[in-house]
């Protein structure tokens, strides 16, 4: 089975950077990227590429080259399912803020909603490829609606869960570490299926780290891994809080612990907490659906791993007010990052948010400086939490482009995102023009004690 056109179905943080890879591999595939979205579809065309909607470094450079060539973004989601081989689905999964499994369970209503739609559009055999991140099972759930509301069409399910890491999906997608593509092994059907992929990722993945398995143990893996590398957050920044306590340094236990390789240096660095779209929700599907089978202590285990990183969080912020006497009601307190990770504009649980939460209860007025973070998407994320009025989130913060600016006559700052030009300020300005003492919350261990400490600053960093 030769694929010639691809359709994927959202032009999201997957969706948008994985068709571009693919297609600049595979210049004799078409591939057409689709969104409900049209604001989103428009700065994908948009003529400055720059403009694309979303930052990963080297990705404009992968989407000059493939758009209008064998790329295309596009609002008509009807007749790029028509004319595609080969579906990916990547819309969103947003934890439930509804009904049962509410702040647990994944909502399932947009893959639905497109499995709906390829059924009653699609007129002829199809392979459907599961992209987002989905709960164990999501699979046969949409066999289900497309075995039953399809018009007699074969649809072939893949499971091909994503592992690129944002801030480094270009190289991730280009060089990963292992692909994997769960399908329907058994059957003669499933296993062309599964082979169409193979063919299309060995453009430029080496082969043997290509891995197929059955679906349920490829959608298992994804949680899996995710849950351990959040585990291994947790486990970093539980200890980074004893440190701390004891006169440690959690930099220096975690090269020690690292160096071990058995246990291996990567995903060891403490932090205010981890964010981003994938941990959280991750986790919280493997407790849904352990807890579903009956396996509490399983889902307890789990859990806990949250339980961890809320924690950081608010003994970050708790920190804060605690040093500031006891009180930062008026102050201003400047927030330097609000994405969840450097190099990406996404915010989605970005501990920035939560801290900045935080400190709003207490009163505090926030001023807040990112390099790739729109003003408007820095209230959507307060206003989502629905902790105040949405007025009032708009007169307590401000959102700046320029650092020094946000620094200027602060109580406090903190830093929440390790963006690489936070190493580059030029600190001692920013000393001279804030509030003292000047107090300095490195979220991150982005700088450096002594030298920040010789200019004047009451400098506390996380893990030591
Ligand atoms: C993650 C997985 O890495 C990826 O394979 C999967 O496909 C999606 O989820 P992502 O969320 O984009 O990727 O970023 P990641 O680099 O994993 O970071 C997640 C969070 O953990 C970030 O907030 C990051 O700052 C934090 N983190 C990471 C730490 O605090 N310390 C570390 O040592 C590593
Ligand atoms: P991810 O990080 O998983 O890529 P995003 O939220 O960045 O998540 O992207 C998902 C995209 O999917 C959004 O742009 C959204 O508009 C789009 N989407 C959701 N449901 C549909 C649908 N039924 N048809 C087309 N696009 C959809």
């Amino acid at each position: 089975m030769t694929i010639k056109n691809i359709c994927c179905i959202g032009a999201g943080y997957v969706g948008g950077p994985t068709m571009a890879v693919i297609a600049q591999k595979c210049p004799e595939i078409n591939v057409t990227v689709v969104d409900i979205n049209e604001k989103r579809i428009a700065a994908w065309n948009d003529k400055d590429v720059e403009n694309i909607p979303i930052y990963e470094p080297g990705l404009s450079k992968v989407v000059a080259e493939a758009r209008d060539r064998n790329l295309f973004f596009s609002t008509d989601v009807d007749s790029a399912i028509y004319k595609a081989d080969m579906i990916f689905i990547s819309v969103n999964t947003p934890t439930k803020t509804y009904g049962i499994g509410k702040g647990m369970a994944a909502d399932l209503k947009y893959i639905e909603l497109c499995a709906r739609q390829i059924a009653r559009v699609s007129k002829d055999d199809k392979i459907v490829v599961e992209k987002s991140t989905l709960p164990v099972r999501t699979a046969e759930a949409l066999k289900n609606i497309l075995e039953n509301t399809g018009n007699g069409v074969n649809f072939q399910i893949l499971s091909n869960p994503e592992f690129l890491a944002e801030g480094t999906a270009v190289e991730d997608l280009l060089d990963p570490d292992r692909v994997l593509i769960g399908g329907d092994i058994d059957t003669k059907n499933g296993k062309e299926a599964v082979e169409a992929l193979v063919d299309i990722y060995a453009h430029w993945v080496a082969k043997e780290r290509i891995l197929t398995t059955n679906v349920w143990s490829s959608e298992l893996s994804k949680l899996t891994a995710n849950a351990f590398l959040a585990q291994r957050v947790s486990s970093i920044n539980a200890m980074s809080e004893l440190c701390e306590k004891t006169g440690a340094d959690v930099n220096e236990v975690a090269k020690a612990v690292g160096m071990d390789s058995r246990i291996g240096s990567k995903f060891l660095k403490s932090s205010v907490g981890f964010g981003g779209s994938c941990f959280q929700k991750d986790i919280l599907n493997l407790v849904y659906i352990a807890k579903s089978f009956g396996l509490e202590e399983v889902a307890d285990y789990w859990e806990q791993v949250i339980t961890m990183n809320d924690h950081q969080k608010k003994r970050f912020a708790a920190n804060i007010v605690k040093t500031l006497f006891n009180t930062v009601s008026g102050k201003k307190i400047a927030i330097l990052g609000w994405a969840f990770k450097k190099d990406t504009n996404d915010t989605r649980e970005s501990a920035a948010i939560y801290v900045s939460d935080y400190l709003l209860n207490e009163q505090a007025d926030i001023v807040v400086y990112d390099p790739k973070v729109k003003e408007e998407q820095i209230y959507a994320d307060l206003d989502y939490l629905n902790s105040r009025a949405e007025e009032e989130n708009r007169r307590r913060v401000t959102v700046v482009n320029d650092v020094y600016k946000a620094c200027d006559e602060a109580h406090a700052v903190a830093v929440l995102t390790e963006w690489d030009e936070f190493k580059e300020l030029d600190w001692q300005k920013i000393y001279d023009h804030m509030l003292k003492p000047a107090f300095l919350f490195d979220g991150r261990r982005l700088l450096q004690k002594s030298a920040i400490e010789d200019i004047g600053f009451q400098f506390y960093a996380i893990g030591n």
